[in-house]
């Protein structure tokens, strides 16, 4: 049977294409910038996103690790939500190695940090207080996808108040396509946007830093600091390249599979139907039945993350089929109904 893993769109595993474009990588030292395959993927998003330069590092978390530690210096402050991946998930790298004070906003439900209060927690300029330098924002936000306006908005904001604007677009793509738009058209309002290779598109490591040639010639200096500076990459990034080629488009059809199981889902007594945005699936199980749920669901070849309670998250990627999702509602069925 089949392994079905809902926990995550990071669980993908490389398609055979994909494979084969890896193999036939051309290679070279990338920490002496001589990687050709490297060097083309950082080209590639930086010209398709609008900016100078970019930057093909390991993780999420070093790229929007390096790209605040580019911003900011020892003492500043970054603005960022209080559910964010760049806050909350990274183990606090910021300040933890950067020596950044993060000043969470708490998020309205559509994932926006409302700007009065994002104004009202910028530090006046006094030694008492960290100089406040950058606002981050994640796009999307638990799947929900920020609105173009507000992006417009949060962007003129940032320029009047001398701040700077970094986007976790860890799956950028994934609201580029809910969009209709080219990424592009989410990107142009940022200084500098984190990409995920390795969520939605189905590579299996990297992502990649856009910004400014000296923002960049920073980040790629804080990356050989924080152990970043990898070698013969090319293989990595020729699997990026592919999925940049072959795997962004089909996107919708995450989208479109996460509707069918919220859909399936809505109607089995016992699940309550929290919400669907993009790829992701947020429900509500009664808590005292979730460690047999999860026996149940495994039995049935099927995984779920319930480290995130009380709501669970299901999440559609590449290596989640028609059938699959078929699966998925008939085993939550047979457990809640019998
Ligand atoms: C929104 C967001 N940003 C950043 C990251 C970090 O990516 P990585 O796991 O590659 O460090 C993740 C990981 O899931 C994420 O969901």
């Amino acid at each position: 049977m089949d392994l079905i893993d809902l926990r995550s769109d990071t669980v993908t595993r490389p398609t055979p294409a994909m494979r084969a474009a890896m193999l036939d990588a051309a290679v070279g030292d990338d920490v002496y910038g001589e990687d050709p395959t490297v060097n083309a993927l950082q080209e590639r998003l930086a010209a398709d996103l609008g900016f100078e330069a970019g930057l093909f590092v390991p993780t999420g978390t070093q790229s929007n690790l390096v790209a605040l530690m580019s911003h900011c210096e020892r003492g500043d402050e970054y603005l960022v939500g209080a559910d964010a991946h760049t806050y909350k998930f990274e183990g606090g790298g910021a300040a933890v190695l950067g020596s950044i004070q993060p000043q969470p906003i708490p998020h309205d439900v559509d994932g926006t940090l409302p700007l009065d209060k994002v104004a009202a927690a910028i530090k006046p300029v006094d030694p008492h207080f960290a100089r406040t330098r950058l606002l981050a924002l994640e796009n999307t936000w638990h799947g929900r996808v920020l609105p173009l306006d507000y992006l417009s908005a949060a962007r003129d904001f940032a320029r009047e108040r001398g701040l700077g604007l970094h986007l976790d677009g860890a799956r950028l793509f994934n609201a580029a396509v809910a969009c209709g738009v080219p990424a592009r058209e989410i990107t142009q309002y940022f200084d500098s946007v984190s990409v995920c290779l390795s969520k939605g598109l189905g590579a299996p490591v990297g992502s990649v830093l856009v910004g400014s040639s000296a923002l960049i010639e920073k980040a790629r200096r804080w990356k050989k600091v924080a152990g970043g500076g990898w070698r013969q990459a090319g293989m990595l990034a020729a699997a990026a390249q592919y999925a940049l080629d072959h795997h962004v488009d089909r996107l919708a059809e995450d989208h479109a599979r996460a509707a069918t199981l919220a859909a399936g889902l809505s109607d089995v007594p016992g699940v309550k139907l929290l919400g669907q945005y993009t790829n992701m699936v947020f429900i509500g199980v009664p808590a005292d039945r979730l460690r047999e749920l999860d026996v149940h669901l495994r039995g049935a070849g099927i995984r779920i993350s319930i480290g995130y309670l009380p709501t669970l998250r299901l999440v559609t990627h590449l290596d989640v089929d028609d059938e699959g999702v078929a699966r998925v509602v008939g085993a939550f069925r047979e457990f809640f109904v019998g």
